[in-house]
């Protein structure tokens, strides 16, 4: 039987997926993104050096594994090239890309689109990364998106994209916004559909061979559960499901061949851009934790919000991901603090309650109900195994597992790929 794996944020985003991945991806042969754009940011440091990526399958810089782009991936031709050049001068040959036929193109005018909802939005606005994913997921869905397959055939582009400029430039002209110059535009990104062709392929096809020979393959996933289009805080969420359907629907692979599906978190919390965040420390703890954990953005820098980590929360992304266990990174950081609160309920309307709803009325006026646990664990880098981790830290790890009924599988102990705990 080959292994499908699958790795899936469990709040609003970096949870640092990007060392499980790592970890993973030395039995994979596969690894695969089905979600999301460069909108996402997993950082790997390998050999001293390191590297973000916001698009690329972060598996690629494991030589023997075939990359895959999804077909429920969003791709800036722009980035995505950067991202493949930024690999050949380091010494990668990037043969071992493949991106799916069906993806779709993200392109210049869903960057603006981007800003400019947003700036219609005001004081409402999501706080969006900017990258034009929402717009162009909105072409998709509505059927005017240019698929990879039409975006590498210059006379299908052409086609395409002149109606879309033209109906685009309607609605610019209403905002008062600059018009699109179709001509400007097509010769730029002809330029880059013919450098990213040869990438382009049937991939539901060659992970359903890779299943078939018993390969293991690793799902990526970006975003998170709480930014989910359906299941997240809408609408502060991002335009896809990088929930567990997401990798049904962005990959072609079926629901009976997934095997783990390992929900990632933190120790505590965090989240960028707006939207609820109950257990969110707005004081010198969320500072702390900010500069403790260095939670600015891989993609915008931003700096992010932090808090407690919420079990309330925790036990509906294992819900709606049938999570089979749970990645709990920055173990370390969270232990420099002298005092640790875990949210094991909310107060809502001064009733407790263990279940999370994603209705903006009932999380912006929960309260969490903490429990408290001793922090100061000391340098626990080193550790190899979770028999070495001090009796503090193991108390708060073991107690995540009684309340989630969920195995804490990894624990990241540390900023390098070697800290790690593998149960
Ligand atoms: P990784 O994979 C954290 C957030 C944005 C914004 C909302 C919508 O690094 O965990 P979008 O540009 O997707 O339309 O923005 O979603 N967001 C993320 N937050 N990590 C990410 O990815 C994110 N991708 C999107 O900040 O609130
Ligand atoms: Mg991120």
């Amino acid at each position: 039987m080959s292994n499908v794996n699958v790795v899936l944020g469990a709040f609003y985003g970096d949870e640092g997926k990007g060392k499980v991945i790592d970890y993973l991806s030395k039995d994979a042969k596969y690894a695969v993104r089905f979600s999301g754009g460069n909108n996402a940011g997993h950082s790997i440091e390998v050999d001293g050096k390191k590297f973000a990526f916001h698009l690329l399958p972060s598996g690629i810089l494991n030589k023997n594994i075939k990359a895959i782009l999804g077909n429920g991936v969003v791709i800036d031709p722009k980035v995505l090239l950067e991202e493949i050049s930024n690999l050949k001068a380091n010494g990668y040959k990037v043969d071992n890309l493949f991106i799916s036929e069906k993806a779709h193109v993200i392109l210049p005018y869903h960057i603006i689109f981007d800003g400019l909802l947003e700036e219609v939005r005001g004081s409402k606005k999501i706080g969006t990364t900017k990258r034009g994913i929402g717009p162009a997921y909105c072409d998709k869905f509505e059927r005017s998106g240019i698929r990879m397959e039409d975006f590498i055939v210059p006379s299908k582009f052409k086609e395409l994209l002149k109606i879309n400029v033209a109906n685009k430039n309607v609605i610019l002209k209403a905002y008062k916004y600059p018009k699109l110059r179709f001509m400007e535009i097509y010769k730029e990104y002809k330029q880059y559909a013919k450098d990213i062709k040869k990438y382009v392929c049937d991939t539901t096809t060659m992970l359903h061979n890779a299943i078939k020979k018993n390969e293991n393959i690793l799902c990526e996933g970006a975003q998170a559960t709480l930014l989910d289009i359906d299941f997240g805080s809408y609408p502060f969420v991002t335009s896809s499901n990088p929930t567990i359907g997401g990798v049904m629907t962005g990959s072609g692979i079926g629901a009976r061949y997934i095997t783990e599906v390992y929900g990632v978190i933190k120790a505590y919390s965090s989240r960028v851009g707006e939207g609820p965040f109950v257990t969110e420390q707005i004081n010198e703890i969320g500072n702390t934790i900010r500069e403790l954990g260095h939670e600015y953005g891989t993609t915008t820098k931003r700096p992010r919000r932090c808090g407690w980590l919420d079990i309330v929360a925790l036990n509906y992304a294992i819900m709606v991901n049938g999570l089979t266990g749970i990645a709990l990174n920055h173990l370390d950081t969270i232990g420099k603090l002298d005092k640790i609160k875990l949210c094991v309920a909310y107060k809502y309307k001064g009733k407790e309650t263990k279940n999370f709803r994603t209705n903006l009325d009932f999380l912006n006026n929960c309260e969490a109900v903490y429990e408290d646990f001793e922090g100061n664990f000391g340098d626990i880098s080193n550790c190899k195994t979770f028999e070495e981790l001090p009796e503090k830290a193991k108390k708060y790890v073991n107690r995540i597992e009684e309340l989630t009924n969920t195995p804490v599988k990894f624990i990241g102990t540390g900023a390098g790929r070697e800290n790690i705990i593998v149960r």
